[in-house]
């Protein structure tokens, strides 16, 4: 994604109206939460990446969880500020402008955070980001040096990416005549529309090519479906007042989405990779 002094990050006028579209991406949410407990026992200090406005990073919060909530948009994150503002537990995040695509050094990331006067992280125990932040990344093996230097031995890395095969989406599309639509994300590095006038070039990485593209940093420890059944949320709209469809494709995805092949044919995957052990060069 490209930023400049003079033009504002393409996110910036999305931030206003994002919390009004959550709902589309409830029942998503619901099953990537369900998986994420699991990775945070031992978790005290939290790297966000791609926050938004903070929807996770307060969950992390009301855990008792220390979050560097960061993303590369200024507005998504005064909405945050305004919100963990509001909130009992919005003291412990910490927002901070972050660009993937852009990165310090996380030496350099990490002094800063410790410097001010609400930050008091060390290393982080593990660096989390959702609903596909990431797939605005260019270069993945890049971020996956940087999140190395700031996680702790045998810290996680947990990233909700959009997949390359979304069956739901392309069938849609299909069905709509619309085929250059339903198999948009066979093409890497396209610009693709955000609704606003504005554009970000994506990546859609197999699960496969995203561990292999964090080697030799992490290794890959499970991967999740999320979304085999339950649709993208700007499909939401069409099962809305469904409630019996709704907890159908719930109960389906639950007993279903996380095996081989729905892992590789879902709108999302969470993929947990592990720092590996060893120094880094
Ligand atoms: C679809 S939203 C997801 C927000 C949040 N993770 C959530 O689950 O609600 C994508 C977010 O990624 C941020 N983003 C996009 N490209 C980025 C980059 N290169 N560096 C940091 N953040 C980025 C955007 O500003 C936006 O807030």
């Amino acid at each position: 994604m490209k930023t400049s002094a003079t033009h504002p990050p393409p996110f910036d006028s999305l931030a206003d109206s994002f919390d009004d579209e959550l709902p589309d991406s409830r029942l998503l949410r619901k099953r990537i939460w369900h998986h994420l407990p699991d990775y945070l026992n031992n978790c005290r200090h939290l790297l966000e990446l791609g926050c938004g406005t903070g929807v996770d990073a307060l969950q992390f919060a009301e855990r008792g969880i220390k979050v560097t909530a960061t993303d590369s948009s200024p507005k998504m994150l005064s909405k945050l500020r305004e919100k963990a503002g509001r909130h009992p537990q919005g003291v412990y995040i910490t927002p901070r402008l972050l660009d993937m695509n852009h990165l310090p050094s996380a030496r350099d990331f990490i002094a800063e955070i410790e410097s001010s006067p609400e930050g008091s992280a060390l290393r982080y125990d593990v660096v989390f980001t959702n609903f596909g932040a990431i797939n605005c990344v260019g270069d993945l093996n890049k971020l996956a040096g940087f999140l190395w230097d700031a996680l702790n031995e045998n810290g996680y890395f947990i990233a909700v990416v959009m997949n390359r095969c979304c069956p739901i989406e392309i069938a849609y599309h299909l069905l709509r005549l619309q085929p250059k639509k339903a198999f948009r994300r066979f093409t890497d590095g396209r610009p693709v529309s955000l609704g606003n006038g504005e554009s970000v070039e994506v990546w859609y990485p197999t699960p496969r090519a995203f561990s292999r593209q964090c080697t030799p940093y992490f290794t890959r420890v499970a991967t999740y479906g999320v979304g085999v059944f339950l649709p993208p949320p700007y499909l939401t709209g069409k099962i809305e007042q469904k409630e019996r469809l709704q907890s159908a494709l719930f109960r389906h995805e639950s007993r279903i989405a996380d095996l081989y092949p729905a892992t590789v044919m879902s709108d999302l995957y969470l993929i947990v990779l592990q720092k590996a052990s060893g120094k880094k060069d």
